[in-house]
């Protein structure tokens, strides 16, 4: 599937055929797919957790508002921006890039510098904002990739943010943008046609707001 067929075909679906096994080798080309999104700085500061296990599947749904998709998906990915990503990953970051050519050795203390004030102090707004648009990009492109895979998916924000993390672990400065269910369309489901979307010409403007 081409990228606009995929653009264009993807939709957030509500059934999913439950009891359907995705193996493990295809999360992880999915998941390696998503990986090559842009990130600021190529600092990738996401975290996923693989739900699998149909009693942790029952606990998300329970988390997510009891929505049965959660608990009907082959996997549901709980996605997690980490703002400590600058720090995490940075050296390796500017290590690569050294190694590549793409930075003169003598670059990296002014890269190092560009980056840790570009995204803020630790709990700073500026951080979370850059943790989270960049774990977005993450999710849009798991969803597109899992379209050219011939899977289906549906993220979600309807979820109790304090019940996941208490139970799924996950530290309290942690933010999770979405869960994502993936998985196959439940068979005799005919997809309603695609919703509501606005006309370009109402939110884009040239050269000026
Ligand atoms: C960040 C995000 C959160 C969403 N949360 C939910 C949700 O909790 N439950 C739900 O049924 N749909 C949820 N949706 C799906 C939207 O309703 C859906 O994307 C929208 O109606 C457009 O439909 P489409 O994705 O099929 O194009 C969410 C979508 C996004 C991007």
């Amino acid at each position: 599937m081409d990228t606009i067929e995929a653009i264009k075909e993807r939709r957030s679906i509500n059934f999913f055929e439950p009891g359907v096994d995705l193996p493990d080798e295809k999360i992880r080309e999915l998941l390696n797919l998503a990986n090559l999104s842009p990130s600021s700085f190529d600092l990738q500061p996401w975290r996923v957790i693989v739900v699998k296990d149909p009693e942790r599947k029952k606990t998300l749904r329970r988390c997510a508002m009891n929505q049965q998709k959660v608990e009907e998906a082959s996997i549901v990915l709980i996605m997690i921006a980490d703002p400590d990503g600058v720090e995490k990953n940075m050296d390796r970051v500017l290590g690569s890039w050294q190694e590549l050519g793409y930075m003169k050795p003598e670059m990296r203390g002014a890269y190092a510098d560009m980056m840790k004030s570009l995204y803020g102090a630790k709990d700073s707004l500026t951080r979370k904002i850059f943790a989270t648009k960049n774990t977005g990009l993450f999710a849009m492109n798991l969803m597109l990739a899992a379209k050219g895979l011939g899977l289906e998916s549906h993220p979600m924000d309807g979820f109790d943010e304090a019940c996941i993390k208490k139970e799924f672990n996950i530290p309290a400065d942690k933010i999770i943008p979405m869960i994502i269910a993936v998985g196959h369309l439940k068979k005799g489901i005919n997809l309603l046609p695609r919703a509501f979307r606005r006309e370009i010409d109402e939110f884009v403007t040239y050269n000026s707001y």
